[in-house]
């Protein structure tokens, strides 16, 4: 049961948008938000953080769907009012090749509170939301897992990888390939605007991207952390094609002094062409002072391998690719399918839009 129209003895479920502090249903969206960070061991949030987030749902225009419990909770226990589930969903275009776009339904933030688990109440969320997807004319729903093992049975499957690179930036580094653009530095503030119009320009040529959350811009751009608050360590550089048009950019940071070999972290390396990739590390690799660059959701699939003068410069720990690891996004059509064992693979939270690779089913 998660489906609004049904209700049972213990629990009632409720969807809903997020609204702003004037609206008389904030109350019901901050509380769904605290549970949300209840679930995923988030310090608690703080009503300013709280606005900030609800403000990027209604950006994104997300439903929300809380299941609580019917009954009064003994003396001292969270009131009612907190739902004791969460599911989220928002609509996004995913690319699947040739100028084609499909409507996808995207699904977060699950959560069920520990002294509710196996009840059924994740099942019964999932399913109803996928019936709903389905008869909302949905072909396709898509979901970033924290938990890899749990999604199997309904039907989703692994869809794309990252990995974690290691570049050794050091005299030895250098990348076969002749500017045709420039790199300048700019006020990581740009990328509010900037982040998303260049993403565009990737996503419509990468088969497999989805168009990303509004989150996205707001982290890259340093303008907010997880706990809310900005990042100030938060550096960037954009990438000018030769008729002036930005077609790439990177927002990194210094790992600090007490990082050894001294190295800079990509938080976010976005480029329209490979000319534009490939001057963006060029940059990365000239910045004084600097011995080894850092990318933890670096592609599978890079230019770098092959441009680079020395094998030796590019680490790729033994193991990234297979495990440890592989972030992932799942596919799916939208029907609850059979139970089907998910492998074993180890995943971490992400919010990966560019998807490399699509299930053929
Ligand atoms: C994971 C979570 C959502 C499961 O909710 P739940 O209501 O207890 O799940 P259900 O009772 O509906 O179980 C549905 C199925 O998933 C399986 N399942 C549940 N949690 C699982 C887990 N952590 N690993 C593997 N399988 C799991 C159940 O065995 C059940 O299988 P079956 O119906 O095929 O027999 C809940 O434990 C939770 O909120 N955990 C913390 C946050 C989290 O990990 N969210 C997922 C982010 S990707």
């Amino acid at each position: 049961m998660a489906d609004p129209k049904e209700t049972n003895e213990k629990y009632n479920v409720k969807r809903f948008r997020s609204v702003g502090k004037e609206n008389p249903d904030y109350g019901q969206a901050r509380d769904w938000l605290r549970a949300v960070g209840f679930g995923f061991h988030d310090e608690q949030r703080s009503d300013e953080l709280i606005d900030k987030i609800l403000a990027m749902y209604q950006a994104d225009n997300r439903e929300l769907t809380g299941v609580y419990v019917n009954e009064e909770p003994p003396l001292h226990a969270l009131n009612p009012g907190f739902p004791v589930a969460t599911f989220g969903t928002l609509e996004n275009k995913l690319n699947v090749g040739f100028g084609e776009e499909l409507r996808t339904r995207q699904i977060t933030a699950v959560t069920v509170r520990g002294t509710h688990r196996r009840h059924g109440i994740l099942r019964g969320m999932m399913t109803a939301d996928l019936a709903d997807a389905k008869d909302g004319g949905f072909a396709m729903a898509a979901l970033t897992a924290s938990e890899a093992s749990i999604y199997g049975r309904f039907g989703f499957g692994v869809a794309t990888f990252e990995r974690s690179i290691k570049v050794d930036t050091g005299p030895k580094f250098r990348i076969r390939h002749e500017p045709v653009g420039r790199v300048e530095i700019a006020d990581p503030r740009v990328l509010l605007d900037l982040a998303p119009e260049v993403f565009e320009q990737v996503h419509h040529r990468t088969p497999g991207s989805i168009v990303r959350q509004d989150s996205y811009r707001h982290h890259v751009s340093g303008a907010m952390t997880r706990d809310g608050s900005e990042d100030k360590a938060i550096k960037c550089a954009l990438h000018y094609a030769p008729d002036g048009i930005i077609d790439g950019y990177v927002s990194y940071k210094f790992a600090g002094w007490d990082t050894k070999p001294y190295t800079v972290e990509i938080v976010d390396l976005v480029a329209a062409t490979d000319s534009a990739y490939l001057e963006l590390w060029q940059f990365l690799g000239s910045i004084d002072l600097v011995e080894q660059v850092s990318w933890p959701d670096a592609p599978v699939e890079d230019p770098l391998v092959w441009r680079s003068r020395t094998d030796a410069a590019l680490r790729l720990p033994t193991t990234a690719t297979c495990c440890g690891c592989a972030s992932w996004t799942s596919l799916q059509p939208c029907q609850p399918a059979a139970t089907a064992p998910m492998d074993g693979w180890s995943c971490r939270s992400g919010m990966r839009s560019v998807l490399p690779t699509v299930p053929g089913n």
